[in-house]
């Protein structure tokens, strides 16, 4: 198989229903940071804005926030402001009002915290990192929250490899005992989800904290603080799927995950000649001619799909062009070409602006332009 890599990007996106459960509390999401462990699809993108089932997760994470009744959303920007203010805008696509916070330097989840208390004030908010996705959303945690007197309200789950992530200890009754930010030996699989539930008395927290051996001031030792000077923080145990595309190896892993939940759903034209089995989202302006595509899969706007074949857990982005080739559990960003491919394209993350095809040229060779990092597993 071939997989190439070039750099994402994001395109616009419509709603979902809304509720009323988080009147009078804010959003925060976090979009700053440096993004360097997706490099080099993140070299000139915010990796919140990479594409997951044809969405950027920033989108996902705003319309969770949005779908729990929440109104009031504060981005946390950085070196990517430029790219995450375009394509986030002020919110009227998602019917929320979006104030942007530029964060000084990345440094710390905490840190983004302290540089938005203007646009926080004294009010409850659930704060959400930007590159992170759970099944089912956060509605039910919202409601739990917002009519409780807890101070805090954490989002767990278990993972396989906790000492990548902040670890939670619980005691027999369920209680937080103790959180740890990567511990290289971790006391539990319970690692934090990137959504956090805080009132006002994170403030004293965050100003009583240290920057950690990384240099940077952890929300987990805000945490800690409120854990040990008696507050009430509570663990929530998430059991559905949780995505964190900061991580490069889950970027098909989640693109899976949504897959699975996606609707059939025809905008686009489909000709007499081609074939749609099980789920399939076709999306406005896209062509599949004569071709045959196995669901769950998405095809995004204006795409161009000729006699190939698109197999399951495949996301097709806006204004590409598949021609006489066949691809599957793969993610192709936009304004990529594949075209007249002998072999099945599997397990492969395309960039933005990529072209796969035949060279016609003698002497026949490969003849290849790949960006730093790429990796490409010939025949
Ligand atoms: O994904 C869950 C994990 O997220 C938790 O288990 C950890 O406890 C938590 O510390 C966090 O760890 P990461 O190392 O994955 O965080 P990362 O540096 O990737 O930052 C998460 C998001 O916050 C990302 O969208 C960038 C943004 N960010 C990050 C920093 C350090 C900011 O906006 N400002 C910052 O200063």
């Amino acid at each position: 198989s071939l997989a190439l890599v070039g750099d994402p990007g994001a395109s616009l996106y419509n709603t979902g229903a809304h509720t009323t459960t988080g009147v009078g509390m804010k959003g925060l999401v976090l979009s700053g940071g440096k993004g360097t462990r997706l490099y080099p699809l993140t070299y000139t993108k915010a990796k919140q804005l990479i594409p997951v089932a044809n969405k950027p997760v920033l989108f996902r994470v705003i319309e969770a926030i949005r779908d729990a009744g929440i109104r009031e959303i504060g981005i946390v920007v950085g070196d990517t402001a430029a790219e995450v203010k375009e394509a986030v805008g002020r919110g009227e696509r998602w019917g929320v009002e979006i104030t942007y916070i530029h964060q000084s330097a990345p440094l710390g989840l905490a840190h983004a915290v302290k540089e938005s208390r203007e646009f926080l004030g004294d009010d409850r908010f659930v704060m959400f990192l930007g590159d992170n996705c759970i099944q089912g959303g956060i509605s039910p945690l919202i409601e739990q929250f917002g009519q409780s007197d807890w101070n805090a309200q954490i989002v767990l789950t278990r993972v396989s490899d906790p000492s990548h992530y902040g670890v939670a200890e619980l005691d027999d009754d369920g209680r937080i005992v103790r959180l740890v930010e990567k511990p290289k030996e971790p006391r539990s699989n319970l690692a934090l989800v990137g959504i956090y539930m805080f009132d006002r008395s994170i403030w004293e927290a965050i100003a009583n904290i240290k920057p950690s051996w990384r240099g940077e001031l952890e929300i987990t030792d805000a945490i800690q603080y409120l854990v040990e000077h008696g507050y009430r923080v509570y663990p929530y145990i998430h059991r559905g799927w949780w995505i964190d595309t900061g991580k490069k190896a889950d970027m098909l892993d989640a693109n899976r995950l949504v897959l699975e939940e996606i609707e059939h759903r025809v905008e686009g034209f489909v000709d007499r000649d081609s074939q749609l089995i099980g789920k399939v989202t076709v999306e406005a302006g896209a062509e599949v001619i004569n071709s045959v595509i196995r669901g769950p899969a998405i095809i995004g706007e204006n795409a161009r799909i000729v006699n190939s074949y698109i197999g399951p857990f495949t996301a097709i982005y806006h204004h590409t062009v598949i021609e006489d080739s066949e691809i599957e559990h793969s993610i192709v960003l936009e304004h990529s070409s594949i075209v007249a491919i002998p072999h099945r394209i599997e397990d492969s993350l395309i960039g933005r602006n990529v072209k796969v095809h035949r060279s016609p040229i003698k002497p026949k060779a490969y003849r290849l332009t790949l960006g730093d990092h790429s990796d490409i597993g010939l025949l």
